[in-house]
This record gives C-alpha cells, structure tokens and sequence, in this order.
C-alpha cells in the first residue's frame, strides 16, 4: 500500500534527527516544511519534501489532496483507564457539593465504585463502550494510546480488563499499549488488610496477567491514602520479573516520594505530578524516566497544576496525557490537554505539542517508532483544515478543524 498526501500547508512535528525524546529549550523548537508532500508506504513514512520536488509519475494506490491544510503527528497519549463500564457523574455533584476526591474513596465511591460496575459488565459490553471512546479519541488525532486494567481490583476482573484491552488491540488500527494496574485502590473485600491485598497483587495477578501475556506495563496508585512506597517497590519488582517495565502515578495528593522512587527502579514514567518540590525536579534531571503531566485531572478536580515550566527549565522533556477514565478526567481530548498545558501551564503551543507526541511516546519506550514525522517510522498522523499558523490549532481549542486521520499508513475512515 502506498500512499501519497500531497498539497500539504504545513507539515509539523519534522524530527530528522530521530531523538528519543524533546527536552527543554529545544522543546519550543518546531520541525516544520510548508508545501509539503508525504508519501506512507506498507504503514511507515517512506518520505516527505517538498511539493515542487514531488515526483507525480510514480504509482500509487491512493493520492489524498490536503489542500493547504496542516499535517500533524498523532497524539501518543501515555496515560489512560478508559475501559470502564457506566459513569459517575453523581460524584461530580458531590464535588461540586464539597466533597474532595480523597472524600469521595473513603465512602467508598471513586475507584471502588467503578470496580462494582465493572465487575456487573460482560467483557462484550465493556469491548463496546470503550472501543466508542477509542474511536472518539481517534477522531479528535490520537493514534498511539496506554489503557490500564484498575477497576477489577480481583484477578478474575482484572483478567476481564486485560483481554478487552488485548480485543481492542488486535481489532482496531490505533495502536495500543497494556498496563496492569491492579494496585490501584485496595479492593472492597480487603479494605483494612492492604498487606494482604499487595500479596494478591504479587502473588496471584501478576503471575496471571504474565501468563496470558496481557501487559506491557505495571502501575499503581502510589499516593496519599493509596499504596506506600514499600508496596509500590514491591509491585514494581514483581512486574520487573515479569518483564513488566513500570509507570507510576505519583504526588497527585501529596509529596509522596513516588517521584524519587520511579527514578531509583527506572520507571518508564512517573505521571500526574501536581505536587512537585526542588528535590522531585533534581530527581528527575539525573533520569530516563519522563515525567508525565495529566491536566485535564487537574482541570476536572480543581487542583493546582504541576509547575511546567520549572521543569522545563531545568532541561527536562516533560509529557502530556490524558488520563482519560470517568473519575478524574471523563476527556481523552489531547487538544484541549493542550491548551490547558497553554493556559494553565504556560507551555508554548510547540512545547506541548512536543510533550503530547514524541515525549509521549518516550513514555512509553515507543518514541523509536512513533511520535513524529521521520522516515521509518509508523505513519500515523492528521489533516487539518488549513490554518493561519499551527498554533491556531491549541487556540482554537474546540473547532472542529481535523479533516483525516491515517493510521499506519491508511485514511482511516471510521
Ligand atoms: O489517574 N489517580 C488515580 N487514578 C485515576 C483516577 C481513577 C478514578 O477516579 O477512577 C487518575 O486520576
Ligand atoms: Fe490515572
């Protein structure tokens, strides 16, 4: 299969150098070609230039006319839970009533009440819901995206979270990434014995995940009234053996240590990161491990934002996600992630686009195949309508102004 986009505005995101990562003052550096042409063979970028160098007369299979509009690499968006089943809205009112998050999991609502829902679902019913939320976010220029299991909270539903990731996996051009996150929140029946809950985890899940070859990652909620640092150790090794590459969500709720420790066992990530110190910062400077930002949480729970541009100026690559899942973040709109990066953050347009494709991909140990136009690598990426400049796309945050969606070489027309 070849593909030819010719006509192209602008094309963004250009990386020739092919780095595993965009870290500070380069981040607000864009790749970019006017006049553009872009051929995708067999699923990977054979080529770019520009148009008055484009030879017409070679055959291909499809010819697609952008007509002036901007191409942009997909989204790699690094942090999702969005198999889930029902909603909670109802909590949303209660935090508009007072409620905190943390309030809200101690009566049992939250991730607990998720994991109820879930364990009602059939795997078909849930295969149905979240390959809807998959196709929206495809839509709106995702094209590599992290799915975590966490609301099985028992190896059986967490076993069933799994394999409608792995169905989503094999049925849909996006591609897509697992990570078993069974420490999460203590499950109902465990509550008060969180030892013996993290032995289950070790023990019996992550055995289980690993036999069925379900995850590429481990995860857990290592935060304030979640899981300690000592627990999240122990989790990570286990998965470690497994061949599990672990991601962390820390220091959402508090300075947990979570930071420090993602450093020390070479976490692939650590993510959320609202609450971050000068000791956090020095931790990650010296690391591989990315440091992911979830806006959108902080967006939905009225939280402070993690401090961007310190980390940027201290020279580290940042990431920007989602977080996508119906407690903290019912949005897996990457756009509007980065126009709160923008508004909220004081990120450049280019700086998150940078941590919301390529950064993103790093955090996912992907960036060799995804995340920016490169010869070689998977051609994933978007149309848009034409644009006064590329940063009228995170302006101009809700317009509908994405025209086509290819993936792996392939006008995806669904
Ligand atoms: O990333 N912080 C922990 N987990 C999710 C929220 C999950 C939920 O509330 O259902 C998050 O924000
Ligand atoms: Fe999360």
């Amino acid at each position: 299969m070849r593909l030819l986009v010719k006509n192209i505005g602008t094309i963004v995101g250009i990386d020739t150098a092919a780095r595993e990562r965009i870290a500070g003052a380069e981040m607000d550096r864009l790749g970019r070609l006017d006049e553009g042409y872009l051929i995708a063979e067999d699923g990977r970028i054979a080529a770019f230039g520009s148009m008055s160098e484009l030879d017409e007369t070679e055959p291909f299979d499809e010819v697609l006319d952008a007509e002036g509009g901007t191409l942009f690499p997909s989204f790699c968006d690094s942090h999702t839970h969005l198999v889930y089943a029902g909603s909670r809205e109802q909590e949303f009112l209660d935090k508009i009533h007072g409620l905190s998050y943390e309030e809200i999991a101690r009566r049992g609502g939250g991730i607990l009440n998720s994991a109820d829902r879930l364990h009602e679902a059939t795997e078909e019913e849930l295969y149905e819901a979240a390959r809807e939320r998959l196709h929206e976010i495809m839509r709106m220029g995702t094209g590599l995206v992290e799915i975590k299991s966490g609301y099985g909270l028992s190896t059986e539903d967490e076993l069933k979270m799994l394999r409608v990731i792995r169905r989503l996996r094999q049925s849909e051009p996006i591609e897509i990434r697992a990570t078993f996150l069974g420490a999460h929140a203590v499950a109902r029946n465990y509550i008060g014995r969180q030892e013996e809950y993290v032995d289950v985890v070790c023990e019996e899940m992550i055995p289980a995940v690993a036999k069925e070859n379900l995850a590429d990652f481990v995860d857990v909620f290592c935060d304030q009234g979640f899981f300690t640092i000592e627990q999240t150790r122990r989790i990570m090794r286990r998965g470690a053996e497994y061949g599990m590459k672990a991601k962390i969500h820390a220091n959402e709720l508090a300075i947990s240590g979570g930071v420090q420790l993602g450093v020390e066992e070479g976490a692939l990530s650590v993510d959320h990161l609202e609450r971050m110190g000068e000791a956090e910062i020095e931790a990650l400077q010296q690391a591989m491990t990315m440091p992911t930002m979830l806006p959108g949480a902080a967006f939905f729970l009225g939280m402070s934002y993690p401090p961007a541009r310190k980390m940027i100026s201290a020279g580290l690559a940042v990431a920007l996600a989602s977080d996508y899942n119906p407690g903290s973040s019912p949005s897996g709109n990457m756009r509007m992630v980065m126009a709160l990066a923008a508004t909220q953050m004081r990120m450049t347009p280019t700086e998150a686009l940078h941590a919301a494709t390529l950064n993103g991909a790093a955090a996912m140990g992907l960036s060799h195949d995804f995340g920016s136009i490169t010869v070689g690598k998977v051609a994933n990426f978007f149309l848009t309508k034409p644009l006064s400049s590329p940063e009228f796309f995170t302006y101009a945050y809700s317009t509908p102004l994405i025209r086509h969606t290819i993936l792996r070489g392939e006008i995806w027309r669904g």
